[in-house]
């Protein structure tokens, strides 16, 4: 079976054609695979790197090295905890610990129902609104400890009614 459609390769082309060098594509590349995918599996890799001609250890290396790639299955949810200065000053890094403390969970983990996964990442661009959570494309602002919990309830409200 192949790994990617017809309309998924012309895709990848076309990402790849915006870049001078094709190399330079691998980011975004990976990007549009895990975003099809899921996540990243060794196959999607080798694929990715043949499709660039590149070594395969180099779309390795790339998809462990940012914390934005998963090489194993996420939750239904991502959690994204901004790290940088404004939000981590701001309350982050409690915001952090209320959230493993209420999913049970390690950063990077995923809940054992599959409905969360937590990550902390760099700036999200939402400095003005920190401490910035996105879960998924939805981005939260000036989240509490205190606000945190109900945000989480909404998800699995919204999981169960799914
Ligand atoms: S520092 Fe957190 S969104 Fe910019």
């Amino acid at each position: 079976m192949k790994l990617f459609d017809h309309e998924q390769i012309k895709k990848m082309e076309d990402i790849v054609a915006r870049y001078e060098v094709q190399a330079s594509a691998i980011m975004p590349l990976l990007h549009f695979v895990q975003e099809t995918k899921g996540h990243l599996e060794e196959e999607h890799l080798v694929f990715v790197a043949d499709f660039l001609d590149i070594p395969h250890v180099r779309a390795f290396e790339v998809a462990t090295y940012y914390t934005m790639y998963f090489t194993k299955p996420i939750g239904k949810y991502l959690i994204q905890v901004c790290r940088n200065l404004s939000c981590s000053i701001n309350g982050a890094p409690e915001v952090i610990e209320a959230i493993r403390e209420n999913l049970k969970v390690e950063l990077g983990e995923t809940t054992a129902d599959g409905l969360f996964t937590i990550v902390e990442v760099e700036c999200i661009g939402a400095c003005d609104l920190a401490p910035a959570v996105m879960i998924n494309e939805k981005l939260f602002g000036k989240v509490s400890t205190d606000s945190i919990s109900g945000i989480l309830d909404s998800y699995r409200e919204k999981a169960q009614d799914a």
